[in-house]
């Protein structure tokens, strides 16, 4: 089988980037072409340093206002491209360019908790404000409207009375790194 290759964007700390960087270390079937990050301070790019990942800054002219990410993506050819706690809203141009070709992990059971503003803590407050008794984790593909594309699979955890939102938070990453490298494996297994 030809070697898949697929491209990460983050814009944080970078933790599932480096979670599926471990999971396809020694695979001969996917390799990480790069990381791409709109954040030139984002903990990711240390991460990548260590892993020995290419990882690349770009602005709002190179993402949205021009088509500088979109030509780049063109030729690089990705088989997928994987949202991995990356916050800006994809521009349609490259929705369109790459339908079916672009998954995120949202940390909620959407359509719970999705939408624009609804990312990283922002979530797991208002999981735990609601007193909900479970959250968890979507992975969708990815189209215009924010959070909104076919979901692929939805993992779920309990929340106990007295967990804090970082109790939350961390029980969620826990699914985030269970499961979000085994479905990019199987996506790519099916192309
Ligand atoms: C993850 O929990 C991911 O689900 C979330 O950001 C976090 C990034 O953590 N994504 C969103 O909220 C997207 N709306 P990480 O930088 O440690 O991987």
């Amino acid at each position: 089988m030809k070697t898949k290759q697929i491209i990460l964007f983050a814009s944080g700390s970078g933790s599932n980037v480096e979670n599926i960087a471990n999971y396809f270390k020694f695979s001969k079937d996917v390799t990480i072409s790069c990381v791409l990050t709109n954040k030139s301070d984002a903990k990711v790019i240390e991460r990548c340093n260590r892993l020995g990942l290419n990882a690349l800054f770009f602005n709002r002219q190179a993402f949205s206002k021009s088509d500088f990410i979109l030509n780049m993506l063109q030729s690089l050819k990705p088989d997928l491209i994987v949202l991995a706690g990356f916050l800006w809203k994809i521009p349609e141009a490259i929705t369109d360019a790459f339908p079916n070709k672009i998954v995120n992990i949202h940390p909620a059971l959407l359509p719970k908790y999705g939408g624009k503003g609804m990312y990283g803590m922002n979530v797991h407050n208002a999981v735990k404000e609601n007193k909900e008794l479970e959250t968890g984790i979507t992975i969708h593909y990815v189209n215009a409207n924010y959070d909104e594309g076919a979901i692929i699979h939805q993992a779920k955890t309990i929340i106990e009375r007295n967990d804090t939102a970082e109790d939350i938070a961390s029980k969620v990453h826990q699914l985030e790194y269970d499961f979000f490298p085994k479905i990019i494996e199987d996506l790519l297994s099916k192309m």
